[in-house]
């Protein structure tokens, strides 16, 4: 790979091509070569002057254009990295067709770089069974297809089929160039994050500090390394590429789809705050203000304790735990204590510091020392939060292959 690692980012005829322009200049902005590929159809949506601009370099569009340069083996074979974004449903049946109709298609033909799909479609095409048998042909070679995330879609309606962020795009790319094994492909994870929230009327709840950042980075490490991944996800964060998000607000919704996703999982981590305890009552109507306001609460079920309960053999479960010394024991004390208590594979324990301290809740960066049920424990020191996430995916593959290695 050159100095400057080089990309084709392919643009197909959806109204997400917008979008691809911001992951062009996120790219373009981070030091790449990236050369634009977009469809005929893309052009309608966005023009070869836009893709020119900001790529610095000649719009390639055209199989007939250049032809003694033969453009599609030369994009083909010199790309370190092929991004299609969005990918539409058509653009997938040629592309798993294996028809080079175009200049797009035949690139992807002499491409032996690692491919990223990023589709954007309406949900109904999304889940037609065309699609879906395109997309497992895509992936059974080797091409990267990422899930497309929720929410609203063109017009109207809303469902799964938004490009997910430019900025979750420019990650994953940066994660394939910089040669992350794929060693997580084929297991499926569960990750939860964020901080819950226990309304007591429509307006009010009782949340936490936590910003989910550290459960987010969990996810984009594991998919990055390979992994079916499902996030939990009480955050308000945007969707990591390549991830299945299922949004949740309480404790008690939380628990249902962690535990649903939970069956036949390789492993879960529960990176998020789940709050102790929610409101006995919820009020329909919004409380008036008045001297005082009494809340009882009651305590919420514990999911990490319910999934060592229910753990099916080879499933490794990790939980976090944000503690703070005092005249009982020290933070490691106790930590060891819950452990035990919950039963889980590993515990990711932070200090928990004040708002600005270097660690934990709402920063970028994180420490940790995570404890292993066979006695080891790791001193993960003051570093970004992927740098943590994808620590604990080590110690997780090792807890697999039964490899726990001695006290660090
Ligand atoms: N957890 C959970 N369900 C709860 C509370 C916590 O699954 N109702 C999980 C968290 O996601 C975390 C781990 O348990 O992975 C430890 O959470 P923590 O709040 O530190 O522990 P608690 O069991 O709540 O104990 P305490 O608050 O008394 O320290």
């Amino acid at each position: 790979m050159s100095d400057r690692p080089s990309i084709v980012l392919g643009v197909a005829g959806g109204i997400a091509a917008y979008k691809a322009v911001e992951l062009l200049r996120r790219l373009s902005e981070s030091g790449h070569d990236v050369t634009v590929v977009p469809t005929g159809a893309a052009l309608r949506f966005v023009g070869a002057a836009t893709w020119a601009a900001l790529s610095g370099r000649p719009v390639a569009d055209d199989l007939w254009a250049q032809v003694h340069e033969v453009p599609h083996v030369r994009l083909g074979q010199s790309a370190d990295l092929v991004v299609v974004a969005p990918a539409t449903a058509d653009l997938m049946a040629r592309a798993a067709a294996g028809l080079a109709d175009d200049l797009l298609t035949a690139v992807l033909l002499t491409a032996r770089c690692p491919v990223v799909f990023a589709p954007a479609m309406h949900t109904e095409m999304w889940e037609h069974p065309a699609t879906r048998a395109n997309v497992a042909l895509l992936r059974e070679r080797g091409v990267l297809v990422v899930e497309p995330a929720e929410g609203r879609l063109t017009g109207a309606d809303s469902g799964q089929g938004r490009l997910p962020e430019p900025s979750e795009l420019a990650e994953l790319c940066r994660g394939l160039l910089a040669g992350t094994a794929p060693d997580l492909a084929g297991r499926r994870v569960v990750v939860s994050a964020g901080g819950t929230r226990e309304h007591f009327d429509p307006v009010r709840f009782l949340g936490n500090r936590s910003s989910g950042k550290q459960g987010y980075a969990l996810a984009r490490a594991a998919a990055a390394r390979g992994a079916e991944v499902v996030l939990v996800s009480s955050a308000a964060l945007a969707d990591p590429a390549g991830v299945r998000v299922v949004r949740v607000t309480s404790a008690l919704e939380l628990r249902d789809a962690v535990l649903a996703a939970a069956q036949g999982a390789d492993a879960v981590v529960m990176a998020a705050a789940v709050a102790d305890h929610r409101p006995v009552e919820r009020f329909v109507t919004k409380r008036k203000k008045g001297a005082r306001l009494t809340v009882e609460l009651v305590q919420n079920p514990d999911v990490l304790s319910e999934l060592v309960a229910a753990r099916t053999s080879g499933q490794v479960l990790v939980g976090f735990a944000a503690e703070t010394g005092d005249a009982d024991g020290d933070v490691l004390t106790h930590a060891r204590a819950k452990l035990t208590t919950k039963g889980c594979d590993l515990l990711v324990v932070n200090e928990v510091g004040e708002a600005g301290h270097p660690t934990g809740f709402e920063g970028d960066r994180n420490a940790a020392t995570v404890l292993s049920s066979d006695g080891a424990s790791y001193d993960i020191p003051l570093g970004s939060k992927d740098v943590l996430a994808h620590r604990v995916w080590d110690l997780v593959a090792q807890h697999w292959t039964g490899r726990v290695a001695a006290t660090s």
